[in-house]
């Protein structure tokens, strides 16, 4: 993609790139998670040249499906299509792979995400209740919301 006619490009991360934890830090406020799911996930990352503007995480989940453990766009290159961006090419990869469906967790209160998702045609088809409770030491409040319950939308391939 292009944004103010610069290329946007969409690749691994190179070995010789540092690990975003910026971005990865504003999808989870733990670094403990993220260090738990980091080394079994393919790290994507959306460059402008050389710098890092979003990243997005693939953890495989079971044979059939790919979980996005993470997706995140650095703050000043919000809200002008990097997300939806990265969201395209996690559902080209996982199709590529073979995969029955790719499925994504995120808080009741994140509304902008959830609606990022399910344009793109995610749909809710889990609920883990009281997961950001249980799992996080302190409350977390987006939108006046506090994050509750974790929502699992799935997008069939
Ligand atoms: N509120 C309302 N709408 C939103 C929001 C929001 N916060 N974020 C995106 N959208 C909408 C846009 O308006 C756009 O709508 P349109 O296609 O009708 O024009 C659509 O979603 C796509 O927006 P993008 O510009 O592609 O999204 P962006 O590049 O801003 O990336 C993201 C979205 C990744 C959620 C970004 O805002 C971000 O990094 N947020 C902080 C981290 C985060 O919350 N990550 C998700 C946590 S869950 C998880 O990682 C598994």
């Amino acid at each position: 993609m292009n944004l103010n006619n610069q290329p946007i490009t969409f690749r691994p991360l190179g070995t010789q790139n540092q690990i975003p934890y910026e971005l990865l830090l504003l999808a989870d406020p733990s670094k403990d998670r993220i260090d738990a799911y980091l080394p079994k996930s393919d790290i994507y990352i959306a460059a402008e040249k050389e710098q890092t503007v979003g990243v997005i995480l693939l953890f495989p989940l079971n044979n059939e499906t790919i979980e996005i453990k993470s997706i995140a766009v650095k703050p000043a290159f919000q809200g002008k299509g990097i997300g939806s961006y990265l969201l395209k090419n996690a559902i080209k990869i996982a199709t590529l792979k073979k995969q029955k469906s790719i499925c994504i967790g995120t808080a009741n209160s994140s509304t902008g995400p959830l609606y990022l998702y399910q344009k793109p045609g995610f749909k809710i088809t889990a609920i883990k209740s009281y997961f950001f409770i249980k799992n996080y030491p302190e409350p977390i409040y987006e939108n006046g919301l506090q994050a509750k319950d974790m929502l699992i939308l799935t997008k069939a391939l």
